[in-house]
């Protein structure tokens, strides 16, 4: 496994953006933009998501987002978020960046850190030791964090229907899950950019070009 700086080092390395906010603060419309500002650029793109991006890691998505009777206890959560997580860096993280590519991820160690730590109230210490094992140095390169008001993200919620088992928690909920997400955020602005996702699309695009565009004039991959 690469360290850090080997990673620095490899001027042909892709880059590793991640994309994360709670519920309802847009991610789907701000991500297909992201990807086409890329490309656009002339980088290879790879989009993909957590839990996700792999047949293994789709399936675990389906056992941990569907709604249950039966509670999932906050430790089988996050080792299920950390299982699909190694086999997502494995088959398609590692490999894209490695050619070069920019990966585009919905969602990654963040959420674990904001959803299981602040959300459920699983030390963070735990989460901290599970990214080391999984990920040994492989953190994203940027975190473009959206960030919302709970009471706004959960309104936009109720009115796309259709909700999974994170879509029905309570605003409290989401407050610990923001507050975790801002103050990881707030801790490390070199790798963060937190951008205000409850004004016009306009501002919200031009927040994520500022963040972007320092990554992308550095020297071209390959
Ligand atoms: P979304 O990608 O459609 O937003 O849904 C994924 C849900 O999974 C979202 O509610 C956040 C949650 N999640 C966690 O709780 N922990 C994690 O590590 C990840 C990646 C997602």
């Amino acid at each position: 496994m690469e360290t850090e700086l080997e990673a620095e080092l490899s001027a042909h390395r892709g880059r590793f953006i991640v994309v994360e906010g709670i519920e309802g603060a847009g991610k789907s419309t701000h991500i297909t933009h992201i990807v086409n500002y890329i490309r656009a650029e002339g980088r290879e793109v790879v989009a993909t998501r957590e839990p996700g991006g792999t047949a293994l890691g789709e399936s675990i998505r389906e056992l941990v987002l569907a709604p249950s009777k039966e509670p999932m206890s906050p430790e089988a959560e996050v080792l299920l978020m950390f299982a699909a997580r190694a086999q997502h860096i494995e088959d398609v993280i590692e490999p894209a960046l490695g050619r070069g590519a920019w990966v585009v991820c919905d969602r990654f160690t963040d959420a674990t850190y904001a959803y299981q730590g602040g959300g459920r109230d699983m030390p963070l210490s735990r989460i901290a030791a599970l990214e080391d094992w999984v990920q040994g140095a492989l953190r994203p390169d940027l975190t473009l964090l959206l960030d919302v008001d709970p009471e706004v993200g959960l309104k936009r919620v109720g009115e796309r229907g259709g909700k999974d088992r994170f879509d029905q928690e309570n605003v409290e909920f989401f407050a610990k899950v923001r507050e975790v997400y801002l103050r990881r955020a707030t801790l490390d602005r070199h790798r963060y950019a937190i951008i205000n996702a409850d004004q016009e699309i306009g501002k919200v695009r031009q927040g994520i070009a500022s963040a972007l565009d320092p990554l992308l004039a550095t020297k071209a991959d390959g």
